[in-house]
């Protein structure tokens, strides 16, 4: 999985900037393109973060992580692929999901999904566990699903576990809480 995609170290360009704009929407004209002139202005969760979230987590075969604003999908075939739980990737790039379900095709991989929708449109009723890094949608999430943000908590939430995660752009706090 590291060939197909590569892990950017350096290349991750989040910035605080950025969170303040909505993911996807950045520059002028971009509405309608969904930031796909503008890829390199997104960061991606390293998979040794992924492994992190994991562990701390006790994410596995029997949950389904969805994962929201799921970008190339590198995350969603890791976490399939060595948790063997169920993933539901949300992105609404066009292109990156052509491209997700055309790497799922190709390692034939059964437990990953993906759905080109804006994620504030989503049933996320179907997760057990849900995925935000980088972006703070409105979400009517049911009681017990466990929710992972970066850096900031949910409002409203109880936290059941805090812990530190890096990104290319630093070390922070990793946020495990429910409703
Ligand atoms: C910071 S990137 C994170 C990518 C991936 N989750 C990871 O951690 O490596 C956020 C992604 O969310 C997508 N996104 C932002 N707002 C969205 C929305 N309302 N619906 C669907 N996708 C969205 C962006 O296009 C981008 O690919």
């Amino acid at each position: 999985m590291q060939e197909v995609f590569g892990e950017e170290r350096g290349k991750g360009c989040f910035s605080f900037r950025a969170r303040e704009r909505s993911w996807g929407g950045r520059s002028k004209g971009s509405s309608e393109k969904k930031g796909e002139r503008d890829v390199y202005a997104y960061g991606e969760t390293p998979f040794t973060t992924y492994e992190r979230i994991v562990e701390e987590c006790g994410i596995g075969p029997r949950d389904t992580w969805m994962e929201m604003g799921a970008g190339r999908g590198k995350g969603c075939f890791w976490l399939a692929h060595f948790t063997k739980c169920k993933v539901i990737g949300i992105e609404w790039i066009p292109s990156f999901v052509s491209i997700a379900n055309a790497v799922k095709g190709l390692f034939r991989m059964k437990r990953v999904e993906f759905e080109c929708k804006d994620i504030e449109k989503v049933d996320v009723s179907r997760a057990t566990v849900i995925y935000l890094y980088g972006i703070w949608p409105h979400l009517e999430i049911p009681k017990g699903v466990r929710v992972i943000t970066i850096s900031e908590p949910l409002q409203g939430f109880e936290v059941i576990k805090r812990f530190w995660v890096r990104y290319p752009w630093g070390r922070t706090t990793a946020f495990l809480q429910v409703r």
